[in-house]
């Protein structure tokens, strides 16, 4: 099969899908080579990411490992957050084809985003 069991059930059942009106941080960035689109919010309580919604305007991939990383990044700091990396999103997944691999940037990017927002809030 092209996809994972993991990667079907985070795209049929997407978690932590939304929008967040009080959101600390909001990252939105665009995937140059497809176009697609990807909006983060962040809730932020003592350093720590209590709460994570995303919405896209993207493909099945995309939908998938934004639902993984905003699992794996709620209840970390945001130091920890800021480490999550796309492969690390990809591997939780149990695999992406390769050829789909570019729409996991999308996620981490749109976690950074979110928490730069977050940062030049603080300022
Ligand atoms: Fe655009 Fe997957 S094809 S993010």
């Amino acid at each position: 099969m092209l996809y994972s069991e993991k990667v079907m059930d985070h795209f049929q059942n997407p978690r932590n899908v939304g929008k967040m009106e009080d959101a600390d941080g909001v990252g939105e960035v665009g995937n140059a080579k497809c176009g697609d689109i990807m909006k983060m919010y962040i809730k932020v309580k003592d350093d720590i990411i209590t709460d994570v919604k995303f919405n896209t305007f993207g493909c099945g991939s995309a939908i998938a490992t934004s639902s993984m990383a905003t699992e794996m990044i709620k209840g970390k700091s945001i130091d920890e957050a800021l480490e999550l990396s796309n492969k690390a999103v990809v591997e939780a997944l149990d695999g992406l084809p390769a050829n789909k691999i570019h729409c996991s940037v999308l996620a981490e990017e749109a976690v950074k985003a979110a928490i730069e927002d977050y940062r030049s809030r603080q300022q």
